[in-house]
């Protein structure tokens, strides 16, 4: 069995991933260059599965750093995390997240390429369905428009592998579509650990169930949905990993571009989301109803058949377990790793 390379292994859903992939017996390589996370997710990879990936503290833009990780190792396939990934950040710097992503992923290729590896599977997101498709959202429907720079980079980098494949049918390249993936890993070791104020629901809930933050905005309560507040499709990381490993298998095994969406297929409000986490932490989440927030919609959730007819995966978790999972991580990190 070949390696596989992780890039931006050391990140929240990359940690995860390597634990999955460890734990299924693949021989992992990870190269990140710490921008948003710490060394210290991958020490707690170890100590959760016994097993070490090799680590290359480089950059994906750097294609000398990467041409000596392929010459130095083994590597069949590569799961692609890395990326900047903070939605206001990257209308302010837009430059930065183009260059970044898709520059990155540009590099990424051409090194594959020459070291002839031609199977990846990709970080994309649930965003690329834009504010005009209606969830359940299916693969099939229009991807061309997003609302931000950083949803114009998965759109932008998913044409790219798309033409890429049509250019060389040798190509398998699987862009799963994360639907909003949270939790923590169930022994409290690795997790979420976000820069700053969070801007995503469940890592903000946390720092105010953990007494760093005073109060939850709850960004609108007048949406067309059954409590009036937003409506999302939240996926256990977990289980966002697990799909990976599934992914991976299922790349090396065939040829092609299949887009995959990645979510449980039902939504949860951002008041059943409130209850589930004071459910988890045994005490009630300080909020107050905010005006809607610019650039979000009302419901999104995935139609998740692709993934259970390609791979045979489903989602195992819920929202309770999800919350449980995130206060478990946040209360024994409470000042994230
Ligand atoms: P993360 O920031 O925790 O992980 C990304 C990792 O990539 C970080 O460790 C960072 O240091 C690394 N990185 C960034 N740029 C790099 C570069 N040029 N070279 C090397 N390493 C680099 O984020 P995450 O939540 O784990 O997300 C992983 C991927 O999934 C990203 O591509 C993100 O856009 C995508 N995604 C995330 C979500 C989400 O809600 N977390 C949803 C949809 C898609
Ligand atoms: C956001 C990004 C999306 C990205 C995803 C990563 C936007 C517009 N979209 O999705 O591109 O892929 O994160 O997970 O930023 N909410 C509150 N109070 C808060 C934070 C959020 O009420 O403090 C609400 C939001 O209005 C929304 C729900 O909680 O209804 C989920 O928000 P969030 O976690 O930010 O995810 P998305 O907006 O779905």
């Amino acid at each position: 069995m070949k390696d596989i390379l992780v890039t931006g292994g050391a990140g929240f859903i990359g940690s995860h991933t390597c634990v999955e992939l460890l734990e299924a017996g693949y021989n992992v390589v990870v190269v990140d260059n710490l921008s948003n996370s710490k060394e210290e997710s991958l020490n707690r990879v170890k100590q959760i599965t016994g097993k070490s990936v090799k680590f290359y503290k480089a950059d994906i833009l750097d294609k000398e750093a990467l041409d000596k990780i392929f010459k130095e190792n083994d590597i069949g396939s590569v799961i692609h995390f890395a990326g900047l990934k903070a939605v206001g950040e990257s209308v302010r710097k837009p430059v930065e997240y183009y260059h970044n992503n898709i520059t990155g992923t540009l590099c990424l290729i051409e090194v594959m390429k020459e070291n002839n590896c031609k199977t990846m599977v990709f970080s994309s997101s649930a965003t690329v369905y834009g504010v005009k498709n209606k969830a359940p959202y299916t693969e099939d429907m229009d991807t061309s428009t997003a609302t931000n720079p950083y949803g114009y980079t998965k759109v932008m980098i998913e044409q790219i592998l798309k033409d890429l494949y049509v250019s060389d049918n040798e190509w398998s390249i699987i862009p799963l579509r994360y639907f909003n993936p949270i939790g923590a890993h169930s022994s409290g070791l690795i997790g979420e650990d976000p820069n700053g104020i969070p801007n995503n629901l469940v890592p903000y809930i946390a720092q105010v169930a953990v007494g760093k933050l005073e109060q939850l905005s709850v960004y609108g309560d007048d949406y067309e949905t059954p409590d009036g507040t937003g409506v999302r499709d939240y996926i256990h990381v977990v289980d966002l990993a697990r799909g990976h490993v599934l992914a991976v298998k299922y790349a090396l095994e065939n040829k092609g571009f299949e887009p995959v969406n990645l979510g449980t297929g039902n939504g949860s409000s951002v008041l059943e989301v409130v209850a589930a986490y004071e459910k988890a932490c045994g005490k009630p989440i300080n909020k107050r109803i905010a005006p809607r927030r610019d650039g979000d919609i009302a419901t999104s959730f995935a139609d998740a058949s692709k993934a259970k007819a390609l791979f045979g995966w489903e989602a195992k978790s819920d929202i309770n377990e999800m919350c449980a999972d995130s206060w478990n991580f946040t209360k024994k990190n409470p000042n994230g790793f």
